[in-house]
């Protein structure tokens, strides 16, 4: 048996609508998947599912922040085709700077729900045995910013330090069921999130305006969809630096 093949299973990939989640769903088409693509912005998920290969991949608008419309749509996916999810990119994410004397609750919440919140939704979903297959995997996208800090970004890094510490006991509770569940924590990739913090400083196509050394998102969905498969079959309950070694320099 093939363990990168895909073919017969079912995932859902948050965050499809640009960056690594795009090029996760691109990549899960081409190795067989059927695939289920989330975000907010419909025309950049229409763009997605034109870029995939194969057929039977379907979208959902979604804002993430709403926990408990998260758990309903996994339901309603799951209702469409009567098929369970064997698998789960979470690689949506929301990144704005706040230094510490801007924070408030409301700005703190947006964060949370957005990167923390949305992940322990998803992770609700994989533990109700009508929703997900047994033996299947879920890799959260969190950041080395959670594990070596950032200034004015503290929240962000500590919205994806729980996700790392949150993901750790969920592996551990899945683990009879044998899904794996973990995360990676990368530095930075060129994607929107990197260009629209550049964007005030730059005129133009502000990603082809990120510097070379960014790692490019294709990359980082080939890790993503590689610790997904059954290659990785003994490894879960760990967060992965993906940084080249460099380790997170200021
Ligand atoms: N880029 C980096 O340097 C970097 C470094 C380390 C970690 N990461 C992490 O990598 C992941 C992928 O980011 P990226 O670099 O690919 O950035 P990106 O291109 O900006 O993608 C972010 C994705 O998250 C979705 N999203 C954000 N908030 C959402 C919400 N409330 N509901 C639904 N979807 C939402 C966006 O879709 P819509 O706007 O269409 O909803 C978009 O598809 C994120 O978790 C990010 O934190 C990025």
């Amino acid at each position: 048996m093939d363990k990168f093949d895909f073919n017969g299973k079912k995932v859902l990939v948050t965050g499809a609508s640009s960056g690594v989640g795009r090029e996760v769903a691109i990549l899960l088409s081409a190795m067989g998947a059927k695939v289920v693509i989330v975000a907010r912005r419909e025309s950049e998920l229409q763009k997605t599912l034109s870029l995939m290969e194969g057929s039977g991949h379907s979208y959902r608008v979604l804002d993430l922040t709403d926990f408990d419309g998260i758990v309903e749509t996994v339901k309603d996916i799951i209702a469409k085709d009567g098929e369970k999810l064997d698998y789960i990119a979470h690689c949506a994410g929301l990144a704005v700077p706040i230094p510490l004397r801007s924070m408030s609750l409301a700005n703190i919440s947006q964060i949370f729900s957005s990167n923390t919140y949305s992940f322990m939704a998803l992770l609700k979903c994989v533990a109700q045995k009508r929703l997900f297959n047994d033996g299947g995997a879920v890799v959260g996208i969190s950041s080395c910013v959670g594990v070596y800090g950032q200034a004015a970004n503290a929240v962000y890094g500590a919205s994806k330090g729980a996700m790392d510490a949150f993901m750790k006991s969920a592996a551990k509770e899945l683990r009879p069921r044998k899904i794996r569940v973990n995360t990676i924590c990368p530095c930075g990739i060129k994607t929107e999130m990197l260009a629209n913090q550049a964007i005030k400083a730059i005129e133009g196509d502000a990603i082809n305006e990120l510097p070379d050394y960014l790692m490019l998102p294709d990359k980082i969905a080939s890790i993503v969809v590689a610790l997904l498969s059954d290659s990785m079959q003994y490894i879960s309950g760990v967060a992965i630096d993906v940084d080249e070694a460099k380790t997170w320099e200021d």
